[in-house]
């Protein structure tokens, strides 16, 4: 039968079809629009590769064909066969359909070439997916991904996956999942891999470990997912100039990669990549205190939520605190590439960071800040390595020593200097793409108010 004999032939896709140009083709896929104009007909048709227009012509099809074309739905489904043909001008082609095989025709597709409501669209989350601006951000999230990958494997990393249901928190602990795990009381779920990756740095110099981590804070901001993909790569005998360096070589390397291989996904999107070109070495380096200076420089209060429900803007900015967007839009600003800010106070940085020997009040730690105004996208830190300073943290965070013990073994047992950070995939996303909510970063977003579909 007809469609069985296709689906033994050879397979061609979108993006390979300049291969065969003047040659007979099948196209397996979907209808993504469709146009008549009298006697011709123009389908655009999908197969997850790219959107090729295709020419029906009344004259040249048999009668079933054209009936069958004009009873199409968008999102049907459809095997087409055709030849190829080049525009004679520019790098376009077309396919002059020959004929067509339906497989469904679709009932009424809910996300029509209108404009939804973004609300509309996350519920239809399942299907926005297929949109070819969806699918140029998920082929540039998986360029992101491979790169990251491919750096750590070109440059002496190993894998050390680390567990997701964890004992304890590392990064706060009102931030936490909580799941009833069997008669062990409550398992958490990790908002980081980072002690564990600690574990294997001494176990093999250089690791990373990449996976989901969560965060449950009541945060609804544009960059904040309670579900993210983290990399998170640990390494012996690096100090926090170490750390910084790594990082710098590891984004330009993942931006070059993006721009090489995912230039068509990047022209969907209408990225202006002159600014993405601008990201080489070195980033600037700045302190936290020098951050804090601009930051004054341009006026910029902290905002306090005051008991009665208002606001307070507090000016200067006060030091120890913490940078939200707007601070962190106001380092940035001035600069084409991401900005490194390091020696943090010490409150407002995790218990493991290491303090400066040299200012104990300050930590080395390191967030980079992206370009355009697109905030944190790396959080690292030299890790204290002495056990005492360690334990210390420890009871000033509050966090149950015994659940700590085995982290502590790391320091009693040939401790080392050791550095790592960890990057947000969905931020460097949203950069790349210059998307402007983390919501289209990810296929299935989870965020405080939606958990589905
Ligand atoms: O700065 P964070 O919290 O650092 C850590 O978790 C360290 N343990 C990393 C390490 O040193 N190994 O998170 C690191 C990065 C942030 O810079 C940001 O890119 C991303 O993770 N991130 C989030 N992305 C999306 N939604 C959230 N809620 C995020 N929280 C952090
Ligand atoms: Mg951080």
């Amino acid at each position: 039968m007809f469609f069985k004999e296709k689906f033994v032939k050879k397979r061609y896709y979108i993006d390979k079809i300049a291969d065969y140009v003047g040659q007979e083709v099948i196209i397996r896929g979907w209808l993504y629009n469709i146009r008549t104009s009298g006697k011709l007909m123009f389908p655009q048709l999908r197969d997850g590769t790219g959107i090729i227009q295709g020419v029906v012509s009344q004259k040249e099809v048999s009668e079933r064909v054209w009936e069958d074309f004009k009873k199409l739905t968008q999102e049907s489904s459809l095997i087409v066969t055709g030849t190829v043909a080049k525009h004679p001008k520019k790098e376009e082609y077309e396919l002059h359909v020959k004929d067509i095989e339906v497989i469904q025709v679709a009932e009424a597709y809910p996300i029509t070439p209108k404009d939804h409501g973004i609300e509309f669209l996350a519920d239809h989350r399942h299907l926005w997916v297929r949109s070819q601006r969806q699918t140029a951000i998920i082929k540039v999230r998986e360029e992101i991904i491979k790169a990251c990958r491919d750096y750590m494997y070109d440059n002496g990393f190993t894998l050390f996956d680390s567990p997701i249901f964890t004992p304890n928190a590392a990064e706060g602990t009102t931030t936490l999942f909580s799941s009833d795990y069997f008669d062990l009381g409550k398992a958490y779920l990790a908002q980081t891999g980072q002690l564990y990756a600690e574990a294997g740095a001494m176990a093999l110099g250089k690791v990373y470990d990449f996976g989901p981590t969560f965060r449950a804070e009541k945060s609804k901001t544009r960059r904040h997912l309670t579900e993210f993909w983290m990399i998170e790569p640990e390494m012996a005998f690096y100090d926090i100039y170490d750390d910084m360096d790594l990082i710098e070589d590891f984004i330009v390397y993942i931006v070059e990669r993006v721009i090489k291989n995912r230039r068509k996904e990047l022209d969907i999107l209408e990225r202006d990549i002159t600014k993405l070109e601008a990201v080489k070495k070195p980033f600037p380096r700045i302190t936290y205190d020098e951050a804090v200076e601009i930051i004054n420089k341009k006026n910029v209060p902290l905002i306090r939520k005051k008991a009665d429900g208002g606001e307070e803007e507090i000016r200067p900015f006060p030091w120890g605190e913490d940078f939200g967007a707007p601070h962190e839009e106001a380092v940035v600003e001035d600069y084409d590439r991401p900005v490194m800010v390091y020696n943090w106070p010490s409150e407002a940085k995790a218990f493991y960071m290491k303090r400066d020997p040299e200012n104990p009040k300050v930590v080395r730690g390191v967030d980079v800040l992206a370009p355009e105004g697109y905030g944190e996208i790396v959080g690292g830190s030299e890790r204290e390595d002495d056990l005492q300073l360690l334990e210390s943290r420890i009871k000033e965070h509050n966090l149950p020593m015994d659940a700590f013990q085995w982290y502590l073994d790391l320091r009693r047992f040939g401790s080392v200097p050791h550095s790592g950070f960890g990057m947000g995939i969905e931020r460097v996303v949203c950069w790349l793409c210059k998307l402007d909510h983390v919501r289209e970063s990810i296929p299935f977003p989870r965020l405080m108010y939606r958990n589905r579909p």
